[in-house]
């Protein structure tokens, strides 16, 4: 048995339209009980129909179920990268964990929806300028307990950031890229909600392929609608010169019936990050940018669903 089989064997056997992602998710909506903070009544009086018919913008959000994969580091290049492309792109991070302001060189201080959004006020104020003219809005700093009053707030109100995106008034030109934390979280479900396309972001390693299943389950009531969102897999921070990531590689295909899309390994990416620096301006990024490129020309061409 080849280390692909014994894989799929340990892994990837079956596509889970089953109960159990399902139910999970339907659990996390449903049984946790939600803060009665401020915000929550700021929600209330908003709370009003979404026309999904003009939140024109594409959007696209990068998830995964582990962490450290790469989602913000490609968030970011897909940013300059796409608005390198004659895009006009809005980074926008709903990771409380407020990680994209640093790969973009922002100050971690700076102002974002998080608390703009507990304390009702428009996120609009929040733009910053990113790389290559591309915008972002941070998350912005937040404590545990604005954390857990925004998550419930947001456990209620499924349409939250569908109506946040209606109120910037984003032209229909415009690409929203959205940073989620890893797993089964509220701002995952809220993402999800809106996208146009989703980039699922792996590792070529056991730790990656062994979330297969609780993704489909995960994805399994978006790719359910009637306009589902597009789907693409990357493989990122892939060594092509190491034998068991290939055979990581070749398992993926079996199990998703596809072929993932692939962006080498590169540590002038860290670099950039370390430096604050656009990785698509640095001259030392070699390995990975054709295929940073490439995500970003896949990302252009993905199509509104709504
Ligand atoms: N293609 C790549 N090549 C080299 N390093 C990478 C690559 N992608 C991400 N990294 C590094 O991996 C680490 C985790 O990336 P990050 O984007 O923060 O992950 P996530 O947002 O999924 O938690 C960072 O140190 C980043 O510099
Ligand atoms: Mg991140």
């Amino acid at each position: 048995m080849s280390l692909t089989d014994e894989l799929l064997a340990l892994f990837g056997k079956r596509v889970t339209r089953d109960a159990h992602g399902l139910d999970a998710r339907l659990h996390f909506f449903g049984s946790i009980p939600v803060e009665d903070g401020t915000a929550g009544s700021s929600a209330g009086e908003q709370s009003k129909p979404v026309d999904v018919a003009t939140a024109r913008a594409k959007v696209v959000a990068l998830v995964s179920v582990n962490g450290g994969v790469g989602r913000s580091s490609l968030v970011t290049a897909l940013s300059s990268g796409m608005q390198r492309l004659g895009e006009s792109v809005l980074a926008l991070d709903l990771d409380p964990q407020n990680a994209l302001c640093h790969h973009l060189g922002l100050d971690s201080n700076t102002p974002g929806l998080g608390r703009a959004s507990l304390q009702n006020m428009q996120w609009a104020q929040c733009r910053q300028a990113g790389f290559a003219g591309a915008q972002v809005i941070p998350f912005g700093d937040t404590d545990t307990q604005q954390q857990e009053t925004l998550q419930g707030w947001l456990m209620r109100e499924p349409d939250w950031l569908a109506q946040q995106l209606s109120g910037l008034r984003l032209g229909e030109h415009q690409t929203v890229i959205i940073d989620t934390p890893a797993g089964n979280n509220v701002y995952f479900h809220q993402a999800m909600n809106v996208a146009d396309g989703v980039l699922v972001i792996a590792r070529a390693d056991a730790a990656s392929l062994a979330t297969l299943d609780q993704l489909d389950g995960l994805l399994a009531p978006y790719l359910e609608r009637e306009r589902a969102p597009a789907v693409h897999f990357v493989i990122n921070h892939l060594d092509e010169g190491n034998a068991i990531q290939l055979e990581m590689v070749e398992a993926f295909k079996q199990r998703l019936g596809a072929v993932a899309l692939q962006v080498r390994g590169d540590g002038a990416i860290s670099e950039a990050q370390a430096c604050s620096a656009d990785p698509l301006d640095s001259r030392a990024v070699s390995l990975a940018l054709d295929d940073l490129n490439e995500l970003s020309r896949v990302v252009k061409a993905l199509e509104k669903r709504r």
